[in-house]
């Protein structure tokens, strides 16, 4: 990595980059379907001169990522897509040794952090990278003038897709915009095993609790709440499902786990995790009801699934016991409850995010999706959009190449048998 130029930029400390540096090279050696793709970027520059925003958590994943768009030739800027999630260090090293304009500090205020999305934006972006949909969001609410620049976007998360969604229904979507998220590659991977333990070592390194034995509680059996469950298990906790989706909960039950109402959970669990990307989803009757040192976070993309406004009316003023961890004594009860990472993704606040290996193909991606929109610019409507099939695929088979193993191939008569209809009893 070598600076390309001087930027402008906002981050808390620029003398960090060698950590940063380092680190970045460290996740890099996890990533090589990325690094294939970044190759045949420099050789190819599909993004030449394209000047795209990424609204992203700022970690060593996200910093291959961008340098990859900008080996495609593409004018990158990069802010954070969460005050809590922005590694300091990695910020200091794209800034200085990429020449990336980065906008984001670990623990930066919501203002700061509308106010990077709006310094964004005065980039002129033609691509917009989203995680959460808050650019996309932004732009159609305060730049109707700039839309017209903008010829596509990508998102990363279920919540943002959630979002893009309602956008497309309000008839508001003014450009297609890729659905990151849905490819399989992505959240079969990322949202299950990348969260799943990515979220127990947020937990872990908040409050060194010992997981063997405690109830714990995930809210949200979808793909997060399936790795959530999986690991904590697997550390020995006995795990309890709340959903509101009779499929997902029996699911639940048919992989071994209890399944309740909230109401119930509330009254026995240890630590409870939210990952359902729906709002308030833990609520003042449920903090009325926990135990005495119940610990709870979220790992969902918002921090609005735990209902704090109401937990800061019911309690005594909040506690800092340690680094992302508060305590709340509710009035009522005299049991203290204790909230960690602010409600935010506790994942990232507290850890590292998903490890780079599974950020590898979610990142891939993003590249791909990146190309796809300039290579199909001014074809594809407006709307939400995925990836075709076989690039999903590929995606697969260079990530099970990079690990060296090896799967068979259809044989002409299996091919034959699969597209026939003849053959039966
Ligand atoms: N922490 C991370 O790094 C990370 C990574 C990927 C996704 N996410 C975010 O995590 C959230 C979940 O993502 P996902 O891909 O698992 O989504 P998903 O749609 O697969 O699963 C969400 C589940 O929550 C359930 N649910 C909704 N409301 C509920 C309620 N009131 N009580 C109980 N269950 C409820 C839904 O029925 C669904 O099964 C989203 O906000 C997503 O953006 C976070």
């Amino acid at each position: 990595m070598s600076a390309t130029r001087s930027v402008e930029y906002d981050v808390k400390d620029i003398s960090l980059a060698p950590e940063g540096k380092r680190r970045i090279e460290w996740a890099e050696r996890e990533m090589p379907v990325l690094r294939l793709i970044r190759e045949r970027f420099g050789a190819d520059k599909p993004l030449q001169g394209v000047r795209l925003i990424a609204c992203a958590h700022v970690t060593t994943e996200t910093a291959n990522l961008v340098r990859t768009l900008q080996a495609g030739g593409a004018e990158a800027l990069l802010i954070a897509s969460n005050p809590l999630s922005t590694q300091d260090d990695v910020a200091a090293s794209l800034v200085a040794d990429c020449g990336v304009p980065v906008y984001a500090i670990k623990g930066e205020s919501t203002e700061t952090y509308n106010k990077h999305v709006r310094t964004a934006l005065d980039f002129r972006p033609e691509i917009i990278i989203d995680d959460g949909s808050d650019v996309v969001a932004t732009l159609i609410k305060e730049r109707q003038s700039q839309i017209k620049e903008v010829f596509g976007s990508t998102e990363e998360t279920t919540t943002g897709i959630v979002r893009l969604r309602a956008m497309e229904t309000a008839g508001v979507l003014p450009f297609p915009a890729m659905a990151v998220n849905d490819a399989q590659t992505k959240h079969f991977f990322d949202n299950r095993y990348g969260t799943g333990q990515s979220t127990i070592d947020g937990i872990i390194r908040a409050t060194n609790i010992l997981m063997a034995g405690r109830t714990f509680v995930v809210i949200g059996y979808g793909w997060c709440g399936k790795g959530v469950a999986m690991r904590a298990r697997g550390l020995g906790a006995n795990v309890v499902v709340t959903e509101i989706d009779p499929i997902k909960a029996v699911e639940a039950v048919m992989d071994g786990f209890r399944v309740m109402p909230m109401t119930e959970a509330a009254t026995i669990g240890d630590v409870f995790v939210t990952v359902t990307g729906n709002r308030h989803v833990i609520d003042g009757q449920h903090f009325a009801r926990m135990k005495d040192g119940a610990i709870v976070c979220n790992s969902g993309h918002f921090d609005l699934e735990l209902n704090l406004d109401a937990l800061r009316a019911m309690a005594e003023p909040v506690q800092q016991l340690r680094r992302f961890v508060e305590e709340y004594k509710v009035r009522e009860t005299g049991n203290r409850v204790i909230v960690l990472g602010e409600g935010r993704l506790i994942n990232l606040a507290a850890a590292e995010g998903h490890p780079a290996s599974v950020m590898d193909m979610s990142f891939a991606n993003q590249a791909l999706s990146v190309e796809y929109l300039v290579r199909k610019r001014g074809e594809l409507p407006a709307g939400v959009h995925i990836l075709p099939q076989e690039v999903d695929t590929e995606i697969a088979g260079l990530k099970l190449r990079a690990l060296g193993i090896g799967i068979d191939t259809l044989t002409a008569e299996q091919l034959e048998y699969l597209n026939s209809w003849e053959t039966g009893t």
